[in-house]
């Protein structure tokens, strides 16, 4: 029994795959193995002998099975590792390209048009000023004479980020315009300034012309004597530099809580075969809002109302690009479709400048 123990245990030991140990099963467990047959020799055996050799078959053939079922685990083991160290796939790598084209990316058309928009504004003296995309409700609102319950505050459709309970402090907003900027800057240089501030703002509303983050420009012009002439020749300068030929505005009075007086900006268009062609035929489309900076936001700002006066305005960088590149849903801007991008976007080298033209 001994010579039996030894050499299943070592062959078990040997066995080098699965098939190999189920082999070694047959041989000593199976129907046939050499342990069964032993076993029913018991029966011919006289009781004394059978008290003897029948717990030492038992103990032996147990010792066995357990031993082939470590060996199988093992070798389960060893194969999981091998597959693993084969398979081995490293995820970080780049995709492979097929064939000669090595792709590039496209510039967005909003990244475009903000950059367009900050060569022309820099060029007549504006420089680029920003702010933060969660504003505290006095830079967002109050800040620009929009008080507590003044409906403005309602009609924006504002994000509201959430407070800790129990705090009872006003919440922060996701900056409805990007008009905050103009109290920022107003703050860190004082007057004289001439600002633009190209940014993101957020409002809870969703269709073909309205997404819930879309991008605004915001302009800010203080001195001693700056009027709504001043504002006029820079607004009808920026859009004849930006659409590329002399484009007509009016200005219509309006209202804003942080101008006065104020006035909406219509740019000359035609809506003939059912497209848009801004500086032609005689219809109009509102691009921006505008006026003359008011008294309390100016004083918000730090800035002494009885020495200093300007313009400010408002407009949406994403309807300009729609105007000027012809693209029609605003809501594919955000739906990063590769055919979108590809068709509507500019080349990474087409940096825009005054002197190469837009
Ligand atoms: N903040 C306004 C809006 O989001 C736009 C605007 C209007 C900005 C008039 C201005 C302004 O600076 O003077 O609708």
């Amino acid at each position: 029994m001994d010579d039996l123990r030894a050499k299943y245990l070592s062959r078990i030991g040997d066995a080098s795959d699965e098939a190999a140990l189920e082999e070694v099963r047959l041989a000593a467990i199976g129907k046939k193995g050499e342990v069964s047959l032993a076993m029913r020799e018991l029966g011919r055996m006289t009781a004394e002998e059978r008290q003897q050799a029948g717990p030492r078959l038992n103990a032996l053939k147990a010792e066995i099975t357990s031993a082939l079922a470590a060996r199988k685990a093992a070798l389960e083991d060893a194969g999981l590792e091998a597959r693993l160290a084969e398979e081995w796939l490293d995820v970080t790598l780049p995709g492979r390209r097929s064939g000669r084209s090595v792709a590039t990316g496209s510039v967005h058309p909003v990244s475009q048009v903000w950059e367009e928009c900050t060569a022309i504004f820099a060029d007549m003296g504006f420089r680029v000023a920003e702010g933060p995309q969660v504003e505290s409700d006095w830079y967002n609102f109050d800040a620009l004479n929009i008080p507590d319950h003044h409906p403005a505050r309602g009609e924006m459709d504002t994000f509201y980020m959430a407070r800790a309970d129990g705090d009872t402090r006003p919440p922060h907003v996701l900056r409805t315009h990007t008009s905050p900027v103009q109290i920022r800057a107003m703050q860190e240089t004082g007057a004289p300034i001439r600002i633009i501030c190209p940014g993101r703002v957020y409002r809870a509303d969703y269709d073909q012309t309205h997404t819930p983050m879309f991008h605004q420009i915001e302009g800010l012009a203080l001195d001693r004597d700056i009027s709504m002439a001043n504002l006029k020749w820079v607004l009808e300068e920026f859009f004849s530099a930006y659409f590329g030929k002399s484009v007509k505005t009016r200005f219509r009075a309006s209202h804003f809580p942080f101008t006065e007086p104020s006035a909406e900006v219509d740019i000359q268009c035609s809506w003939e075969g059912g497209t848009v062609k801004v500086g032609e035929g005689d219809g109009w489309l509102e691009v921006l809002g505008s006026g003359m900076v008011h008294p309390h936001v100016l004083r918000a700002g730090g800035v002494d109302p009885a020495e200093w006066q300007g313009f400010a305005f408002g407009m949406g960088i994403d309807r300009i690009a729609m105007l000027k590149y012809g693209i029609p849903d605003l809501r594919a801007f955000f739906d990063s479709d590769l055919r979108w991008l590809r068709h509507y976007g500019f080349g990474a080298l087409s940096v825009p400048t005054l002197r190469g033209g837009f």
